[in-house]
Formats: structure tokens, C-alpha cells, sequence
């Protein structure tokens, strides 16, 4: 009997030493161990045996369960050793690598330009305001001397919410907001958006940004205006920028002008982005209408301003040179990244 267990203890010995995982060591437990182990058939068969044979086998039979419970313990924290210092070794920190660098953002096109005209007219002494994209008709159309029916509406299709509200065409609107609050003089510029009714194609989106801009005090002329906005213009694409103006019409002006700027990209002697003509319009402008400045408690024997708004996203387009206007909305980060 002796021999046997000593022949069980041997072979297990032998048989963990070449183990070499942790589920092959718990199997080989419950194979010797375990309720149908060798060693526990031999354990449970004591009882055929003689009195004075059992308790000499018993403890002999114990202790080689012992030594081979102290084996297989031993040799699964071995693996677990080795397993733990092969991880540490292929987990192993090389500190003098350089850090990883995260991606930092930049801004939008749209909003660098925005910046560089608002630091223009903040260096003469414009301030900043905004107003609401819902808009009532009246601010949107009516103070702007644009009454219902008129066919000046027609040139802004609009998305009515009711009859009354809708979404701003234009951020003029915000001048005669800012008239009816404060008294002049008044010197402002409104960026924001503005939305209309129009399908998408390479030059037109539903909804754009435009700059408003408004000033109003005593013995201002068109002359003031014309020196605003060219400093603007040669803020914006360069000092040896020219402008010019022409007439046009627009409800809540009078005079009214649009203003060219000479095409930065051909310097004037035409190219495929001005229609050869070396002129590019920029904006809309004019001296505010007598009209628009009494309906907003303004004394237009007293005070006379001028107005003019332009599109954020034309201006962005021919200063980056980037022809459509979708790029600027569809967040495409391989586009956005060259910013
Ligand atoms: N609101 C006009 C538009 O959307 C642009 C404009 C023209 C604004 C003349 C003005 C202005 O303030 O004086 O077409």
C-alpha cells in the first residue's frame, strides 16, 4: 500500500512539474484529489482494511495528500508568477518616449473672418450686439420701411412661423432694436444668422451669416460711411484694396449704394473669381432713411446715420478662395483642418 501511494505521489510530482497553466493544474487537482481521485478511492477503500493497518496507512495516505495539495499549490503560484512577470515585461513604460499629443481644435473659417471684422470695427469704435433669429415682421420688414405686400419682399424668401413671426431675413432688424432703445449716438455691428427660403446649391444655403452695421449721430454724412467701410475693406483683403460704390436701392436707405472691393485675387485686371471685371461686391450700404429713424423716436432733422450689412460667408470664401458655400456648413474635418 505504501508503495502505491509513494508511486501516486511521484507521479504527481512529476506530472505537475510539466504542467504549465493554471486550468491544466486545477484539472489535474480534481483528477487526484477530487470525489473519484485515486487517492480518495484509496482514502474511502480504508475501510477493508485491518484496525491495526488503518491508521498506519491513514496517516501515510494524508500525508502524501498533503504533500501533493503543498505541490500543486506551489507550482500554480510558479505559473502565476511567471504569468504576472511576462505582463510587467511586455506592459513595460518607456518614459522616454515622447507623449502622445491630443488634437487641439481651431476655429471655423468663418468664425476667424468674423473676428478680424469685428477687431476692425472694435478699433473704431463699434461695439458688438446681437438679437434673436425669431424675429417679429415688424423688425424684420415693417420699421425697415418694408410694409406688407410690398414687392420688396419678394426679394427675401421667407420662412413665416405665423403671420407675425418668422426667421430674420437679414439682421437689420437689430438696428431698429438698438434705435428704440438707446439714443445716439449709437455705433454697432450685429453678426449672426439669418435664414432664407432658398434650395442649396454651390452659392446658396437656407440659412447664412451676415454683419449689420449702424451708426447714428449729428452731421454724419456718406462720406463717413465711404471712409468706414474702405478702412474695412483694406483691413480685410489687404491695404492695396480699392473701392467703389454704386447706386442701388434698398427700402431702408436713402441714398443707397452697394460697395465693391478690387479683386484681391488679380489685383484688378480680372480673373475667372470676379467675372473679369476686378471688382467683387461685398456690401450693401446707405445713409438710414428718415423714415426708419423717426419710427424709432429718432429726430432725423437732428441725427442722420448710416447702415450697412454684408454676407459673412461670401466674404470668407473669397478671402480663403473656397467655392461653395457648403463647405463652410458640412463639418468636414479634413476640410476644417486647413483653418
Ligand atoms: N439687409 C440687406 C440684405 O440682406 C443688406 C443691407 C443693405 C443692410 C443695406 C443694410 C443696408 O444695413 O444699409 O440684403
Amino acid at each position: 500500500m505504501k508503495e502505491k501511494l509513494d508511486k501516486i505521489r511521484n507521479e504527481a510530482i512529476y506530472t505537475l512539474d510539466r504542467l504549465e497553466d493554471i486550468e491544466s493544474i486545477e484539472a489535474y487537482r480534481i483528477r487526484q484529489l477530487g470525489r473519484k481521485g485515486e487517492l480518495t478511492l484509496i482514502l474511502k477503500g480504508m475501510s477493508s482494511l485491518s484496525p491495526d493497518e488503518r491508521p498506519i496507512v491513514g496517516e501515510y495516505a494524508n500525508l502524501v495528500r498533503n504533500e501533493i495539495e503543498q505541490k500543486l499549490k506551489e507550482r500554480a503560484s510558479l505559473i502565476e508568477r511567471r504569468l504576472l512577470e511576462k505582463r510587467l515585461n511586455e506592459e513595460s513604460i518607456d518614459v522616454t518616449l515622447p507623449g502622445r499629443t491630443f488634437g487641439r481644435g481651431g476655429l471655423h473659417p468663418l468664425n476667424i473672418v468674423l473676428n478680424e471684422i469685428i477687431n476692425v470695427f472694435l478699433s473704431m469704435g463699434f461695439s458688438v450686439a446681437e438679437g434673436p433669429e425669431i424675429e417679429f415682421d415688424y423688425y424684420n420688414f415693417e420699421a425697415l420701411n418694408i410694409p406688407k405686400n410690398h414687392p420688396a419682399r419678394d426679394t427675401q424668401d421667407t420662412f413665416y412661423i405665423t403671420d407675425n413671426i418668422l426667421l430674420r431675413t437679414q439682421t437689420s432688424p437689430m438696428q431698429i432694436r438698438v434705435m428704440e432703445k438707446q439714443k445716439p449716438p449709437i455705433r454697432i455691428i450685429v453678426p449672426g444668422r439669418v435664414y432664407r427660403s432658398d434650395a442649396v446649391d454651390a452659392t446658396h444655403s437656407p440659412m447664412f451669416h451676415q454683419v449689420e452695421g449702424l451708426l447714428i449721430d449729428k452731421n454724419v454724412s456718406m462720406g463717413d460711411l465711404k471712409a468706414v467701410l474702405d478702412t474695412f475693406a483694406k483691413d480685410i483683403f489687404g491695404p492695396t484694396t480699392s473701392t467703389r460704390f454704386r447706386p442701388h436701392h434698398f427700402q431702408f436707405t436713402e441714398p443707397s449704394a452697394e460697395m465693391d472691393a478690387s479683386c484681391s485675387s488679380c489685383k484688378g485686371s480680372g480673373c475667372r473669381i470676379c467675372s473679369y471685371t476686378g471688382w467683387i461686391e461685398i456690401l450693401g450700404a446707405g445713409m438710414v432713411h428718415p423714415k426708419v429713424l423717426a419710427g424709432c423716436g429718432i429726430n432725423p432733422d437732428e441725427y442722420s446715420g448710416f447702415a450697412f450689412g454684408m454676407g459673412l460667408d461670401r466674404i470668407t470664401n473669397l478671402k480663403y478662395g473656397i467655392d461653395d458655400i457648403r463647405l463652410l456648413f458640412e463639418n468636414d474635418i479634413r476640410f476644417l483642418q486647413q483653418f
